[in-house]
């Protein structure tokens, strides 16, 4: 097992009717900057349970935050912050009111000239503005970690940001704000929870064990959890389970001690930049090509996942690990969820070359656990994607 430090101090706040907690966390006297999305908070009651909790605030609303959170709209929000002295921020959203949330309580506290340099220029966070969460979508695992992702229609980019600084200082997961969420949102959160475990487990063995059962038990949690939340998103037990399942895939437990890959996650955030395909299903074209490329320095860990997760026990250790690989595209396909680049866009010829040329220009010259994967290999995978 490799060394590591672990805090995260974001303090969880699970179940029905803990909406209502908030007030007690959030300091007597803030004013505070409530940050939501397109309006699905005012059609399944979120909204009104948040004001009621709120009600001993003085309290300053931004909505409008979009599906992958946009720069330009929200720098409005930190005009917003400065113009109102805002001293706390709370997201109330899925994984993209989050990140937003969490980029600005950077900008707020920023010294530099633009913003944008945090995300272009990697600058780490120590120290952000103090916000908390009311998650209304499982997927991200972002109500409990520090990391963030912005996007910038413009230039179609989207960068990763993140730092100690940039936990929740609390984050809200009621599994009954799940009933409202539409079929194709539920197919995302257990795609995306799912390829979370994926990244900080398909890499090499450092006989890290509890690591790898844990991550195991999330993969193994959501299968079974997903027919039942599919078919009925009232189902609160399966809620529950689907909500936990996918904190837990991405609040940083399971990548402690162990290498961690995220090479899926860099593709595919350029899929979305490029495309606007839904974050999850970016992740679920580029897997499959993953693994296949990288197939030499996997395998083990891909026949260890084929027998403890798909109880594949037949054959060698190569025809387990590819059977592995053949188990995770059909388990995005029993999702609703297409696996090739040609399925959302026509426009698909050059896109390799595209993202190859870009991850050469930022000098990413080699990602994924061993820093092996290149820009020429990027670029057969996502070809082999199409
Ligand atoms: O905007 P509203 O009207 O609220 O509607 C949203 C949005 O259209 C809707 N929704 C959310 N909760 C709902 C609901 N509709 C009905 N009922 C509810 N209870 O769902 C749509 C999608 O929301 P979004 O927040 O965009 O989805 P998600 O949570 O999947 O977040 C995706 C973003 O997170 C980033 C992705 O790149 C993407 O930008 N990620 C963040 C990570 C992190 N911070 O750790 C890690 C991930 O790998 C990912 O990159
Ligand atoms: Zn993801």
């Amino acid at each position: 097992m490799n060394n590591f430090q672990y805090k995260n101090p974001t303090k969880i706040l699970f179940g029905k009717g803990q909406i209502e907690n908030i007030a007690t966390e959030i300091p007597e006297n803030a004013k505070v900057l409530m940050l939501f999305g397109g309006g699905s908070i005012k059609k399944n009651g979120v909204y009104e349970q948040v004001s009621k909790a709120l009600s001993a605030f003085e309290v300053v609303e931004f909505g409008g935050i979009p599906a992958n959170p946009e720069y330009e709209v929200l720098m409005e929000a930190l005009d917003i912050i400065k113009a109102e002295n805002i001293t706390f921020l709370l997201a109330v959203g899925g994984g993209s009111v989050i990140d937003g949330t969490k980029f600005l309580a950077s900008a707020a506290l920023y010294e530099g000239e633009e913003p944008w340099d945090i995300l272009a220029k990697n600058k780490r966070t120590f120290i952000g503005m103090p916000f908390g969460t009311v998650l209304t979508l499982p997927a991200t695992g972002s109500e409990m970690n520090s990391g963030a992702v912005i996007t910038r229609a413009e230039t179609k980019e989207k960068f990763a940001m993140g730092g100690p600084g940039l936990f929740p200082q609390f984050s809200v997961l009621d599994p009954e704000v799940v009933k409202s969420i539409p079929q194709r949102q539920i197919e995302n959160g257990l795609a995306d929870a799912f390829t979370h475990v994926l990244e900080q487990y398909m890499t090499y063995s450092v006989d890290a064990k509890l690591q790898d059962r844990l991550a195991e038990s999330v993969m193994q949690t959501l299968i079974e959890i997903a027919p039942a939340i599919l078919k009925n998103t009232s189902d609160y037990k399966a809620a529950s389970n689907f909500m936990w399942s996918c904190t837990m895939a991405l609040n940083g437990l399971i990548q402690q001690g162990v290498p961690s890959d995220w090479a899926i996650h860099m593709m595919g955030h350029e899929l979305t930049a490029l495309y606007g395909i839904d974050h999850a299903r970016t992740l679920a074209i580029i897997a499959e090509s993953h693994y296949k490329v990288n197939f030499e320095d996997k395998k083990e860990k891909l026949a260890q996942y084929a027998e403890r997760v798909w109880n594949v026990n037949e054959g060698t250790l190569e025809e387990k690990a590819l059977a592995g690989i053949k188990k995770t595209t059909e388990f995005y396909h029993s999702l609703g969820i297409d696996t090739k680049l040609s399925d959302y866009t026509k426009n698909y010829k050059g896109t390799a070359e595209i993202i190859s040329k870009r991850f050469e220009e930022r000098g990413w010259k080699g990602i994924g656990e061993r820093g092996k994967v290149t820009p020429e290999l990027v670029e057969k995978i996502v070809e082999m994607s199409y």
